[in-house]
């Protein structure tokens, strides 16, 4: 097998799948109220283009796959993709993100069908504020959903939170707290400029905020690296089941250090999810392409991958495209 490696001798291992743009939430930070236009069906890999990039990805070095959306829980027969990627000789590490609203019936078939790692996204313990954020009311099912992922055996549940000042930074102390008494893990992310949204530094809130703000309830232990952490930094408050987790991709970008590679639903490879780079794969699968030439295009893709992302630069380099058709 030969790892595939970029310019700047980072090592790709990581290839993070959008299945589909749809959602089910219409989130602030993500997508207009209205939604945006979707991709014909038509316009959407397939599950067997979708295995086939997975195999030729493989036999170049990736080892990790994380399928995501929009919700990925929406795509039809999402358990057989899950389990057909766990056979793909080489793939090592399978994960799943999801903002949890289907998750309380498709937990357990999740769970039958090999996955082990969930990420739920959920930016509030309150149920008003949950429907002023998603724009949608379903704080119960995201709830129901966590406990069932819980009682089949997914563990650690990890749980993101977008940190963004004025919406759910007056929760901190809640998460806090339930961090403590849960064995959850709540990773706060950084509030990124994506797509067309109307990014307002002034609801910015920095890792290092985060963290200010959670020490008032307590000291933060950190605990020591796992090779599944990836760019998040993670704490402990004394005696707590949980931890916090921090993912600060604009105010300390990880980009020296990324593995990763992402596949949009409509076929085209990203070698930065700040940056609007793509090469499209739809095309030549769908004209038979050899796999000598996929792994080319794969290989194209990872060389464009550029050094660092400059989004904490005054923006002068961020993704015109919105999250749900990346993938996170
Ligand atoms: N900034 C940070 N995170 C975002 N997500 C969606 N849009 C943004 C943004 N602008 C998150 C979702 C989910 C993951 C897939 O990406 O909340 O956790
Ligand atoms: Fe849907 Fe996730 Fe975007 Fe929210 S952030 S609208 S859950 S894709």
């Amino acid at each position: 097998m030969t790892a595939i490696v970029d310019h700047c001798k980072r090592k790709i291992t990581y290839l993070r799948i959008s299945i589909t743009d749809r959602c089910n939430l219409r989130c602030v930070y993500c997508m207009p109220a209205n939604g945006l236009g979707l991709l014909e069906h038509s316009d959407i890999l397939s599950y067997k283009e979708i295995l086939r990039v997975i195999h030729v990805s493989a036999e170049m070095g990736i080892t990790k796959v994380r399928v995501t959306g929009g919700e990925p829980l929406l795509r039809r027969d999402v358990c057989h993709l899950l389990r057909d990627i766990l056979n793909v000789p080489g793939i090592r590490d399978l994960g799943l993100t999801t903002n949890g609203v289907l998750l309380k019936s498709m937990a357990r078939p999740l769970w039958e069908a090999g996955l082990r790692r969930i990420n739920i996204s959920l930016d509030t313990l309150n149920p008003l504020k949950f429907r002023k954020i998603a724009r949608r009311d379903h704080y119960q099912e995201v709830w129901e959903g966590i406990r069932e992922a819980e009682s089949v055996g997914f563990n650690p549940i990890r749980i993101n939170v977008v940190a963004v000042k004025g919406l759910n930074d007056d929760e901190l102390g809640c998460f806090a707290r339930l961090s403590i008494e849960k064995p959850y893990s709540f990773r706060f992310i950084e509030y990124m400029p994506m797509g067309s949204m109307n990014w307002d530094f002034a609801k910015f809130m920095s890792c290092n905020e985060i963290v200010e703000k959670l020490k008032i309830y307590g000291s933060l232990h950190p605990i020591p690296r796992h090779c599944s952490d990836g760019p998040c930094r993670r704490f402990r408050f004394a005696g707590a089941l949980g931890e916090i987790g921090l993912i600060s991709p604009i105010s300390n970008h990880f980009c020296g250090t990324c593995n990763r590679l992402r596949l949009t639903a409509n076929g085209k490879l990203r070698p930065c999810l700040m940056s609007d780079h793509e090469v499209d794969i739809m095309k030549p699968l769908r004209e038979q392409c050899s796999d000598g030439e996929l792994a080319t295009l794969i290989q194209e893709a990872i060389t464009k991958k550029p050094k660092r992302h400059e989004a904490n630069d005054g923006s002068r380099q961020h993704s015109m495209r919105h999250m749900s058709r990346i993938g996170g």
